[in-house]
């Protein structure tokens, strides 16, 4: 079983800049809750029960988000203000645990997950990158999804969807000879990280979900810097491919990138018309905006 979740969270949040200069970028508000609630939230829906957030000195905010606040609550308490406690002592469910470990350097995607080395032994896990928010379209969670298909067939999962072609050296690309239906997993042939536009082996972009055995990490301790001088998940994922089944699972959801600006403003929209208390009015303000 799939427990425990890699969130990196130390890079300093450039492209969203000046939001990100004195907070966390994760902590920006999507609606009425920080970016990284979402993808907490997407984990524990999956069944992760340990969150390992990758983290640096600047990012406390992100653990404090996640832990009690006796002060708060006992103001909220005396106020009789129930509903608003019940709000911030219910984010995590009693039986989610977050723990978190430092990277001292920026060295990169791969450098940050090797970090939590330690933290997962030799238990399989999965990794999530919280610029990106994937939203579900019915019910079904992609990363649960794949979760099960790990459990069948034992092979790493890597969640991908399609990019237009100018897009692809934004990305790491999968390469895989039948290009898998929505929902569905299948094993590729190679992994590139930011390929350049015109040479890239397919549309289809890693989203930032990942499942990985715990034979990972040493190919990370092995892995040189690559694209952009760091050391990166995608070179580490190839390294594994090449001695054991890898699988790309193409999602059936919606991703919303924000770490960048009009990504962003999509997932406020988004997550605001579907807002159970403020998405009615949200509406309303939309169509007064677009008459
Ligand atoms: C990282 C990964 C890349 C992936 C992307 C998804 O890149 O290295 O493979 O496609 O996230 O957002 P970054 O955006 O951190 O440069």
């Amino acid at each position: 079983m799939i427990k425990k979740a890699i969130l990196p969270v130390a890079g300093l949040g450039t492209r969203f800049l000046p939001a990100s200069k004195s907070i966390p970028k994760e902590m920006v508000t999507v609606v009425d809750r920080p970016a990284i609630e979402y993808v907490v939230r997407e984990a524990v829906e999956a069944g992760i029960e340990q969150i390992i957030l990758v983290t640096h000195s600047s990012k406390a905010s992100i653990e404090n988000y996640f832990d009690r606040n006796f002060e708060l609550e006992t103001t909220l308490e005396q106020k009789n203000k129930f509903d608003l406690l019940k709000e911030i002592t219910d984010i995590l469910p009693k039986h989610v645990s977050v723990v978190s470990v430092r990277q001292p350097q920026p060295l990169g995607l791969g450098h940050a997950v090797l970090c939590a080395k330690d933290i997962v032994g030799n238990e399989a896990f999965a990794v999530l990158l919280p610029d990106v928010l994937v939203k579900n379209r019915s019910s079904e969670n992609d990363l649960s999804l794949m979760i099960q298909r790990f459990e069948q067939s034992q092979a790493a999962q890597i969640m991908v969807e399609a990019v237009p072609d100018h897009l692809v050296d934004q990305y790491g690309i999968v390469n895989v000879t039948i290009s898998p239906q929505e929902g569905e997993s299948v094993a590729m042939q190679g992994i590139v990280e930011k390929p350049a536009v015109g040479i890239a082996p397919s549309n289809l972009s890693v989203v930032g979900r990942y499942i990985l055995p715990a034979e990972i990490m040493p190919l990370l301790e092995n892995t040189p810097r690559g694209a952009g001088n760091e050391i990166q998940l995608t070179d580490a994922i190839a390294a594994l491919q090449q001695i054991e089944t890898v699988e790309a699972y193409r999602m059936k959801g919606q991703t919303f990138d924000c770490g960048s600006k009009i990504g962003y403003l999509k997932a406020v929209l988004h997550y605001g018309i579907e807002h159970p208390k403020l998405g009615e009015a949200f509406k309303g303000l939309i169509q007064e905006l677009a008459l």
